[in-house]
């Protein structure tokens, strides 16, 4: 008999396939459909294991790949699993974790409290958009980072880069990756004016220990950006038009989350990206760098 330990939900079948490969792990068949007036069916197929790990992200359509994740969990537990493991590389609605204006709804809470509700044991993702969403969960919890892999992948295409964080909240990134390259690292500042529209500036900084630097120091260089998410592309066409005008010999992109609403993609190799890599937390035709070993670490 055949004892079943991962499922990919539909959002991450590849990225759940991949997992149990380096585990050695068996994935379990999955029926998943829609019926003509649009609702979930979902049907696993198989003996389950007392522990069994879900893989499924809950980016576009949003709304439906979280309720096969809540379908998922209830099921597993309903069919005798003792000990659901949740993994959502990319948690939709993972952006809204505080009450901005008055009254609006705290959507990282509540998708936080369905998914623990439904059963999860544990949950992990990777480069959540703020630590502080893991505070919404009284399981376990875990925030894995992509960046080694993505510092591998820019190993390989550059020869001496230098690592832009598009804004400061993505400095930590650049700083994990210029550690493992040993290489420089800097950031600009960003001012988002609306959801399609940001105003970026350049930070002038310089540190004692010259592993911060300022903006000079992509002239002549090979710039690499990263960020964790890439939604309408604008925050990487402000900063790749930056770092040209700066004198920078080319522009890599990365991400760890690749969004890609509308024609991101062709505006950001338009501004004169050299090429644009993410991982494939999501499923898009530039998730080229695989999460499945930081994965698959955790789980081990
Ligand atoms: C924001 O803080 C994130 O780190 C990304 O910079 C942002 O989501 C990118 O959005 P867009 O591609 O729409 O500029």
């Amino acid at each position: 008999m055949v004892i079943f330990l991962i499922i990919g939900g539909s959002a991450s079948q590849k990225l759940a396939a991949k997992v149990a490969k380096e585990l050695g792990d068996v994935l379990c068949p999955l029926e998943t459909k829609k019926f003509p007036d649009g609702e979930r069916y979902v049907r696993v197929k198989g003996e389950l294991d007392k522990e069994v790990t879900i893989v499924q992200s809950t980016g576009f359509p949003q709304d439906e790949n979280l309720v096969e994740l809540l379908f998922l969990i209830q099921t597993l537990k309903d069919l005798g699993v003792e000990k659901v493991k949740v993994v959502v590389p990319y948690l939709g609605y993972g952006r809204q974790e505080l009450r901005f204006k008055e009254g609006e709804c705290i959507s990282a809470q509540i998708v936080a409290n369905l998914i623990e509700n439904s059963g999860a044991d544990e949950f992990i993702s990777i480069n959540l958009h703020e630590d502080s969403v893991r505070d919404f969960f009284n399981i376990p919890s875990a925030n894995l980072s992509a960046m080694p892999p993505i510092a591998e992948y820019i190993a390989e295409v550059t020869e001496d880069p230098i690592i832009i964080a598009p804004d400061k909240g993505a400095l930590g990134f650049a700083e994990e990756i210029a550690e493992i390259l040993d290489c420089k690292c800097t950031y600009m500042t960003k001012v988002r004016l609306g959801p399609d529209k940001v105003e970026t500036t350049i930070a002038e900084i310089e540190s004692d220990d010259g592993s911060k630097v300022s903006i000079d120091a992509v002239n002549g260089k090979e710039a690499v950006i990263i960020d964790d998410i890439i939604a309408t592309g604008g925050t990487i066409v402000n900063a790749i038009g930056i770092l040209k005008e700066n004198g920078a010999k080319s522009v890599n992109v990365c991400c760890v989350h690749p969004v890609l609403v509308n024609d991101a993609v062709l505006k950001i190799y338009a501004a004169g990206a050299k090429d644009l890599a993410a991982t494939d937390s999501l499923k898009s035709d530039v998730s080229s760098i695989t999460v499945a070993k930081v994965i698959a670490d955790d789980l081990r």
